[in-house]
């Protein structure tokens, strides 16, 4: 039985990207290696613990890794995303809904804010800090400016983790992350299509640390 009134209407209701296990039995019908999957491959890079630090999620989409990163423990956490790439689907709803959710199940406050917005524009706002994680799972291949936008990540970023595939130009961010600063920490084959019937390339998370 779930718990929160009108939770499994508004799963069942909406187009979801990201697959999310909102507990007792309810899960949000994304794409299989998107969300909890994804999350799942992103804890080999990432302390059990986020206590006290700063989380950066670039192109979070309904914000499963901004509320998997304040339930860590992390103190701040700013999920960014841009409506213009689905412009259909409501992922400024689903970022509501999921944090809410999960402060009900939780019983307190997320540490979560959301920027409606292109990442490229918000890692070049003036002050922002130092992120102790910056994530770009699936998205930073979005952006039309990369170069511009690896430089401003490096000012902000202590650790960056990417999610990328040959397609979207891994050699082109393996080479600006170096350029900017970065070492590689560790990256792996996330053998997505595996657990998929679609046979196209694979992603790869990788793990850079200034
Ligand atoms: C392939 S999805 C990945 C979502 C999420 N990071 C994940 O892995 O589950 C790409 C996300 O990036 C967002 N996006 C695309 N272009 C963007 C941009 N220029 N700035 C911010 N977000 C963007 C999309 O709206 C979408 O949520």
């Amino acid at each position: 039985m779930i718990a929160i009134a009108g939770a499994e209407e508004f799963v069942k209701s909406r187009s979801w990207y990201q697959t999310i296990d909102f507990g007792d039995g309810l899960v949000s019908k994304g794409c299989d290696w998107c969300g909890e999957m994804a999350w799942a491959n992103m804890q080999r890079f990432l302390p059990t613990s986020l206590e006290g630090m700063r989380i950066l999620d670039l192109g979070c989409n309904a914000g499963l890794f901004c509320v998997k990163s304040a339930l860590l423990g992390a103190k701040e956490v700013i999920g960014v995303d841009w409506n213009g790439w689905r412009p259909k689907w409501d992922f400024v709803e689903q970022q509501k809904f999921v944090k809410e959710y999960f402060e009900e199940r939780c019983g307190k406050e997320l540490p979560i804010k959301y920027v409606s917005g292109k990442m490229e524009e918000f890692v070049q706002t003036p002050n922002l800090g130092q992120f102790d994680y910056v994530f770009a799972i699936a998205s930073i291949y979005y952006t039309n400016t990369p170069e511009e936008t690896v430089r401003a990540i490096s000012d902000i970023g202590k650790n960056v983790i990417l999610r990328l595939r040959e397609a979207n130009r891994i050699e082109l961010f393996t080479r600006l992350f170096k350029q900017y600063g970065f070492t590689l920490v560790d990256s792996f084959q996330e053998k997505c299509w595996e657990k998929v019937v679609r046979q196209t390339d694979d992603f790869y998370m990788y793990h850079y640390k200034k």
